[in-house]
């Protein structure tokens, strides 16, 4: 099965809000991303809301045709809000308002008894429940043991060491999502990836053969600006397909 590619609509929210205006539009940049072969479509509804809103979020369910991926934190508001929305998928994340962007994976090992409670619900309605989590064993294994169907393993700190130049630490990570990934498909889980992914650096992540789904977001709003989205997502396909041999 060819590897999906979800798209993340967040920062053309983040664009719009910079003026308070209605453009530009998160929903047609969702269906122009479909348009060009996304697999899914990715927002997450933040608690300061300072990118998408509720309102993205109901037109988004309305507008497109592929899976919705809701990015959400832990919380009962968000619980509400997703079983009332009823997406695809739920993706746990942690959050914490002062950070620029989701800086590390969610806490499951630590956290266990509540996300088992909290995530049943969603599971019940009919979500896929997916945990952003890092690649250490304790953290994977967690969340195969309260029933999460998916992870998606965090590749951010992986990009950032790429940026920095420090390759050695890079390849270091790529072996640890690499092990961690062969970890998570052991146990029954199903392997997602994201998180600063970007031309550079999405082509060993995309050939790790037991991830499934890829998650962009940034990379290719910023690239839109230049190449336009369709095509920006285009490319990234096209890497990722040539990066799996296919
Ligand atoms: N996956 C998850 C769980 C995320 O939180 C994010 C960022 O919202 C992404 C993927 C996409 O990251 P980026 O925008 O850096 O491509």
């Amino acid at each position: 099965m060819q590897q999906r590619l979800g798209v993340n609509i967040d920062h053309v929210a983040t664009l719009r809000n910079a003026r308070g205006g209605a453009y530009p539009d998160p929903v047609r940049a969702a269906l122009m991303a479909q348009d060009a072969g996304a697999d899914g479509i990715t927002a997450h509804l933040r608690e300061d809301r300072r990118h998408i809103r509720d309102a993205d979020i109901a037109a988004l369910m309305d507008a497109i045709d592929i899976p919705l991926n809701f990015e959400m934190a832990a919380t009962d508001e968000m619980q509400a809000i997703a079983l009332r929305t009823r997406p695809h998928a739920v993706c746990l994340v942690p959050e914490k308002r002062q950070e620029r962007t989701t800086e590390g994976g969610l806490d499951v090992a630590g956290d266990q008894a509540r996300l088992r409670d909290y995530i049943a619900p969603l599971r019940d309605a009919g979500a896929r429940v997916s945990l952003f989590i890092g690649h250490e064993p304790a953290q994977i294994e967690a969340a195969a043991a309260i029933g999460a169907a998916v992870v998606e393993l965090h590749t951010g700190h992986y990009c950032d060491l790429h940026a920095a130049g420090d390759f050695a630490g890079r390849d270091t990570e790529l072996a640890a999502l690499q092990s961690g990934a062969a970890l998570a498909a052991d146990l029954g889980l199903e392997v997602h990836a994201g998180h600063g992914l970007s031309f550079e650096t999405v082509a060993p992540i995309a050939a790790i053969p037991s991830v499934m789904e890829l998650n962009i977001g940034h990379f290719l709003i910023s690239e839109a600006v230049f190449m336009g989205l369709g095509p920006a997502i285009a490319q990234m396909r096209a890497q990722m397909q040539a990066a799996r041999g296919a």
